[in-house]
């Protein structure tokens, strides 16, 4: 099954969206269970957050609210950062991003190769510990510093619905001839499984869209607790939660989630980043509760790539989360 890429392009921005959809025969013993994986990776910028990227400018440009600005100021993980400081050097905008210490090296020096000015915040916010809040205001700062600068907001932009609805769910739709059994998406901002679910909804899809989280993070009502892996997960709820609506959340462990993206790429050749790591653990969790028959979309946000130094790496997986590469072994032969 292709994913309708290969059609010629004008210039680079053309080639975010249709991502192929891999079908994943050998992460599991189930051979009754059709799993499928929609690799975000293909975009140019490396990751779905090329959709979201676009589909804020876009919104910007239409209302207006980008007339006479010059300078954009955004807090990302890091997707975020590479997908707008690609398409703000297009634009002729100066691009600021804040990032935390968490952030993958490679994805701040993809950011600077773009032209983008890194900003970093060197410690957590002081009543919560959270990073995110603590980059957050740094934003906030910045806006007042820079003259003629805006940012998108990620949090709270309901641009990101448009841009995964429109494009990853319905071209997943459009791939298979039908709506799937179920849909695993890792959360952050909630933009991508909030858009996925409005474009299951408005097929009358009855498609369970589940939301993956990680464990520490408070998406929907989860309890604030130490998180180390980027990417997915937030310290503080984003505006977009609230119109979000997936069916159900689950939560993953940092240590599961490390597990998940090793099975993922000793048994497909799929190197996938963090959250696709929680999105496997995920589905492995409750895979032998799936009637026969059952079809699965896996939505692998990026690429493993930028966390070969992390995740991938024994050394940093013991010092950092406390499991031996021995342990991470016998835990990835268990999930099947
Ligand atoms: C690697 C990765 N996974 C998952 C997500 C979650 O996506 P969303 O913010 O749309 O919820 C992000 C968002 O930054 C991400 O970068």
């Amino acid at each position: 099954m292709t994913s309708g890429r290969g059609k010629p392009v004008a210039g680079i921005t053309g080639a975010v969206g249709n991502t192929p959809l891999v079908r994943l025969a050998r992460l599991s013993d189930r051979d009754d269970i059709l799993i499928w994986a929609k690799l975000e990776e293909f975009n140019p910028g490396g990751s779905a957050k090329d959709r979201t990227a676009l589909a804020m400018i876009d919104a910007a440009l239409s209302d207006g609210s980008m007339t006479a600005k010059t300078s954009i100021v955004e807090s990302s993980s890091g997707n975020l950062g590479v997908a707008l400081a690609r398409e703000c050097l297009l634009h002729g905008w100066a691009f600021h991003c804040v990032v935390d210490p968490r952030v993958n090296r490679r994805t701040v020096a993809l950011m600077s190769a773009f032209g983008a000015t890194i900003h970093r915040v060197t410690a957590p916010d002081p009543k919560t510990g959270d990073w995110l809040i603590a980059r957050r205001a740094m934003v906030r700062e910045l806006l007042m510093e820079i003259p003629d600068s805006v940012s998108f907001d990620q949090y709270s932009n309901p641009a990101a619905f448009t841009a995964h609805a429109a494009g990853t769910m319905s071209e997943i739709v459009s791939d298979l001839g039908h709506a799937p059994d179920l849909l695993f998406v890792a959360m952050s901002t909630t933009g991508t499984i909030g858009g996925c679910a409005r474009h299951l909804a408005s097929i009358g899809a009855r498609t369970l869209a589940i939301g993956v989280d990680a464990e520490g993070s408070v998406l929907f009502g989860g309890s604030r607790g130490t998180r180390v892996l980027p990417g997915f997960g937030a310290g503080v709820a984003p505006e977009l939660e609230k119109n979000a609506h997936p069916h159900e959340v689950v939560r993953v462990a940092d240590t599961a989630s490390v597990v998940g993206a090793r099975a993922l790429v000793h048994r497909e050749g799929v190197l996938a980043g963090a959250s696709g790591g929680a999105v496997v653990a995920a589905l492995m969790e409750r895979i032998g509760d799936f009637a026969p028959g059952t079809e699965v979309v896996l939505v692998l946000h990026d690429s493993g790539a930028s966390y070969l130094e992390t995740i991938y790496d024994d050394a940093w997986v013991e010092e950092n989360l406390g499991m031996c590469a021995g342990e991470l072994r016998r835990r990835e032969e268990l999930m099947t």
